[in-house]
């Protein structure tokens, strides 16, 4: 039987981790290179990646970044081919990038819709598609994490209808995979998360209008008393359990979801 040394071990493991450079991927990327395996952070912003690799470089861990739009398919058959050329093999795959701009369903066009298809559940099959294919290639067995959302499962809000179809997308998108990729030893499950505090929620939150009349600090208040946990969660909420999803700790598991929501959905 494995120590749980072992079990938590991931040196000799290679991650790729879309969209790693900052909030909930970061926090992946954090846990994944703590844990000792080797990883590229694929995003598109150059400015975050370079920022994410400065300060992680000072832990001695090995991190390195790769200019990537997950939409775009030749992005990501280079992102495959830098991590091989780079670490040797992908191993771990950790589908974390994706974007969530609110616009109500009058306001929203088919420009909008098909932006957020494209990266939320495109990106997710081209990432999927081109690390197991190196996957099946190595011959050994991989891990592939899906971020999806409480809205896979459960509206959160209006002005988000095209994010929650590519979640749900993504959320069935994971099972069938699960079921194809498990004659090669390839996981695949998902990770659902609550409302998690990142640049990206901070941006959204900038965004919108303070209602006239409206106190700010109740409003925080009541949309707090709706979490059980009574806190919006925090990036290493989901790099723990992502951690677990890639390591041997979830040994007999595959096609499934783990909600990390400090309860929200129960209310
Ligand atoms: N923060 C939350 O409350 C929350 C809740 C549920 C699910 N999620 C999901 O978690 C994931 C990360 O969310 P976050 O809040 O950390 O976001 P964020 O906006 O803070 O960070 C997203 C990262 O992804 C990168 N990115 C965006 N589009 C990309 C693309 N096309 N190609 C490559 N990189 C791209 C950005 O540059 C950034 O580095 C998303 O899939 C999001 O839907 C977030």
């Amino acid at each position: 039987m494995q120590s749980l040394k072992e079990l938590f071990d991931l040196s000799g493991k290679t991650a790729i981790v879309t969209g790693g450079a900052v909030g909930i991927g970061y926090g992946i990327v954090y846990r994944l290179a703590e844990a000792g395996a080797n990883v590229v952070i694929a995003g598109r912003n150059e400015e975050e990646n370079t920022k994410a690799e400065q300060e992680l470089s000072i832990k001695k861990w090995n991190v390195k970044t790769f200019k990537t739009d997950v939409a775009v398919e030749e992005d990501v058959k280079a992102m495959v081919k830098f991590t091989v050329d780079t670490f040797g093999s992908v191993d771990i795959l950790v589908n974390n990038a994706g974007i969530y701009p609110s616009v109500p369903l009058a306001e929203m066009n088919k420009a909008d819709f098909d932006k957020v298809l494209a990266i939320n559940l495109g990106g997710v099959f081209l990432c999927t598609k081109y690390a197991s294919e190196q996957m099946i290639k190595q011959g050994k067995s991989g891990k592939i994490i899906n971020i999806t959302s409480i809205d896979a499962l459960h509206p959160s809000s209006i002005g988000l209808a095209h994010y929650d179809a590519s979640k749900h997308g993504v959320w069935g998108f994971t099972k069938n995979a699960a079921l194809e990729l498990a004659q090669h030893n390839i996981w695949i499950n998902a990770i659902a998360p609550g409302g998690i505090m990142t640049p990206g929620v901070q941006k959204l939150q900038q965004a919108m209008p303070t209602p006239k009349g409206v106190d700010m600090k109740k409003l925080i208040e009541a949309f707090l008393n709706k979490i059980p946990m009574h806190r919006m969660g925090e990036p290493d909420d989901i790099g723990k359990v992502a951690l677990f999803l890639a390591s041997d700790m979830s040994s007999y598991m595959t096609g499934t979801q783990i909600v990390v929501d400090g309860g929200v959905l129960l209310s």
